[in-house]
């Protein structure tokens, strides 16, 4: 029986929660930095570190008060150690192996890919391994084959931006905002479809990798060809461009993880990361599980984005397999490949 305080810290959103080994996940609060970096456009690795500063102790007490508990009666306290923004990722792993110092007690280095991928485990009813995982976030698009914590296969991946990225870019050419996935979801609902069409990049590539940097090109034409004398565009066509990005992200998206599933002859798929939120890809994929006979997971919406709740149980996870360490030095790794998990990991009895 143990108690994990889990902090997120490896972008724009700081993440704090506490989670039970017995009783689940008691709290969890987000401060998320979007009003801070929207004026610019994208995130401000600087200021967003800073702001994590400012975040992270406010957080720690909001949880411990919210879950009615004191930090002394932690066991471990679980960070994100990769990858993400090195300043970032530093403010969560200083503040978590100094609290933990002082405690006495272990601090535990968390993948945030590994965090996202274990994310629909902390919903119900959660998949049982093994399953396959399309990995959708704004840095990362992969699909593993998951045959247990820790035992991780890559399957496929984007070989330039991430789907996120391919949204975020794409909602920029439209003059949207940061962040621009959610905003270019909105604005696509109001889109008529086939209007117009646009590439699905490697969709018949004959394996499970993904390209989406051709797509923002594409989206990039359209809107020269659209723009009007004053230089906009008409509100009718940015939502109809909106609708047909999202259309061609969406049809990779769920044509790959079908060929996935095929290939390694599965029948659950996990769907974790930001994009993962997105309305148009969950009822894609939940009708072609229908017809399909296959089942989809996702973590509850709140957990699809960067969250403490993740992190703090993909600690309590890696505190069954090892001690945790004590001697509080740390690093980052703002590049680390997942895989590199499968050495560090056996089972895990609690789930
Ligand atoms: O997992 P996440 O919060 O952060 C990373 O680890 O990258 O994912 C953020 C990404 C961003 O690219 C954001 O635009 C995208 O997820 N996203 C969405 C939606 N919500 C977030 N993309 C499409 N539709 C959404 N509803
Ligand atoms: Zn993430």
């Amino acid at each position: 029986m143990k108690l994990i305080l889990g902090i997120e810290s490896s972008c724009d959103e700081t993440g704090v929660a506490l989670y039970h080994t017995e009783r689940g996940l008691l709290a969890h609060a987000l401060y998320t930095q979007i009003a801070l970096h929207s004026e610019y456009g994208g995130v401000v690795p600087e200021l967003a570190s800073r702001d994590h500063i400012r975040r992270c102790l406010p957080l720690i007490r909001a949880v411990t008060k919210e879950a009615n508990c004191t930090l002394q009666e932690v066991n471990a306290i679980a960070y994100t150690q990769g990858p993400g923004l090195s300043g970032a990722l530093l403010v969560g792993a200083s503040i978590a192996c100094a609290l933990a110092y002082a405690l006495n007690i272990p601090a535990i280095g968390i993948h945030h890919l590994e965090g996202h991928l274990l994310s629909p485990l902390l919903s119900s009813p959660k998949p049982e391994f093994p399953f396959v995982a399309l990995l959708v976030s704004g840095g990362h698009t992969q699909l593993m084959r998951v045959d247990g914590v820790g035992k991780y296969t890559l399957l496929g991946e984007s070989l330039d931006d991430a789907a996120g990225e391919a949204f975020d870019k794409s909602a920029k050419l439209l003059g949207l905002n940061y962040p621009g996935g959610p905003e270019l979801a909105k604005l696509a609902i109001r889109g008529q479809p086939g209007r117009f069409k646009l590439p699905r990049p490697m969709l018949h590539s004959g394996d499970l990798d993904f390209s989406f940097s051709g797509l923002k090109t594409a989206v990039l034409t359209l809107v020269r060809q659209h723009t009007l004398d004053d230089q906009r565009l008409d509100e009718q066509t940015r939502a109809d461009i909106a609708r047909a990005t999202q259309e061609a992200i969406v049809d990779v998206l769920v044509h790959k993880s079908l060929a996935a599933l095929k290939q390694t002859d599965l029948l659950q798929l996990v769907v974790a990361g930001g994009v993962g939120a997105n309305r148009q890809l969950r009822a894609q994929l939940n009708q072609v599980a229908d017809q399909r006979g296959f089942r989809v997971f996702y973590p509850d919406l709140e957990f699809c984005t960067d969250n403490g709740a993740m992190i703090a149980f993909a600690g309590a996870l890696r505190l069954q397999q090892q001690e945790g360490k004590k001697d509080y030095l740390f690093n980052v790794k703002p590049r680390w490949d997942l895989q590199e998990m499968n050495a560090t990991m056996q089972s895990t009895s609690f789930l």
